[in-house]
């Protein structure tokens, strides 16, 4: 029997990206998929957001795979909206059994930019408040027979990195949304947990800023300039992770082969959070190269 026989899983911000890995793989696995996105760009995001083009294609993806699907433009932040779309297509694919609230931007910015409060404002909005708006939109549907709540954090929700005070600040604030919904929802046997990947190889890390904000000094940086600095993140030897590497533990958490896992904030990170001080291995090894 397939892990998600006969489950209905709704995925945020799942047009594109790793939010499109985890519709495939759990409707792979046998649940029907809701997908939401916000399909438009919010101001200060330097790359391109994804796009309703982008979302139908998920959809048929879904359907490709033999299962049902409903993909709805709409913003996470509009808890309103949210609960509308939300109740709409449960009623129409019956039950909610696991929800991927995957949605999220990064607007890389320095603490004193002066326009740090309209940036700051915007990632914690959609990425901790649009969180928790979609977590209590969907928790009415699961208190009915218990479910899974996976949030797509970040290694930012475990350590801080270069430059991005909002979005660190605002992953970390979802570890301890995730903490306290699992107190809250256990005796509904609703699991809520985190999972936090590195750099994955979607259109958030890779892009046209990314490239240069990485590589400062290059002219025409490309994806080959960014794999030595995002390598040097890393335990494992590789500049990023793909989204199915995180798709793969949203299932174990989805299905009941993590039926008593709860409260955790699991990395999928290639060790960049538990990297010993001091300079990598990887830089370390390039040190020894060239003397
Ligand atoms: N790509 C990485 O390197 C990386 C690393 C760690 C964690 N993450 C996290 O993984 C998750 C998925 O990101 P991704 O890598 O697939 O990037 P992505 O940009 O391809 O996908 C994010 C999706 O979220 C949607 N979205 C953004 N704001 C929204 C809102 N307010 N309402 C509804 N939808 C919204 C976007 O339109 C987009 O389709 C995010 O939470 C991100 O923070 C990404």
């Amino acid at each position: 029997m397939k892990r998600m026989e006969g489950k209905v899983a709704l995925i945020t911000g799942g047009a594109r990206g790793q939010g499109r890995e985890h519709a495939r793989e759990l409707a792979a696995e046998g649940a029907d998929i809701i997908l939401t996105d916000i399909c438009e760009q919010i101001p200060g995001v330097k790359y391109p957001m994804s796009t309703k083009a982008d979302l139908d294609e998920t959809v048929e993806i879904v359907r490709g795979l033999g299962r049902r699907c409903l993909g709805y433009v709409v913003d996470a932040r509009d808890g309103a909206r949210m609960r509308q779309v939300i109740d709409e297509a449960v009623a129409e694919l019956g039950q909610l059994d696991t929800v991927v609230i995957n949605h999220g931007i990064a607007i890389p910015h320095e603490p004193d930019d002066p326009d740090s409060y309209e940036l700051w404002d915007a990632v914690i909005s959609t990425n901790l408040s649009g969180v928790y708006r979609t977590a209590s939109v969907v928790i009415p549907h699961l208190k009915e027979c218990g479910g899974s709540i996976i949030v797509i954090g970040s290694s930012s929700s475990l350590v801080a990195h270069y430059n991005n005070p909002s979005y660190t600040a605002s992953k970390h604030g979802v570890i301890g949304l995730v903490k306290a919904l699992a107190a809250d929802l256990s005796k509904y046997w609703i699991r809520v947990n985190a999972v936090c990947p590195t750099a994955v190889s979607t259109d958030m890390f890779i892009n046209e800023y990314n490239l240069s904000r990485f590589s400062p000094n290059e002219t025409n940086p490309t994806v080959e300039s960014l794999k030595f600095p995002a390598t040097a993140l890393h335990q494992l030897p590789v500049p990023w992770i793909e989204p199915e590497a995180v798709a793969k533990a949203v299932l174990y958490l989805a299905s009941d082969d993590g039926k008593y896992v709860t409260g955790i904030s699991l990395p999928v990170d290639a060790g960049t959070t538990t990297q010993p001080p001091g300079i990598t291995a990887f830089i370390g090894q390039r040190i020894a190269e060239l003397s």
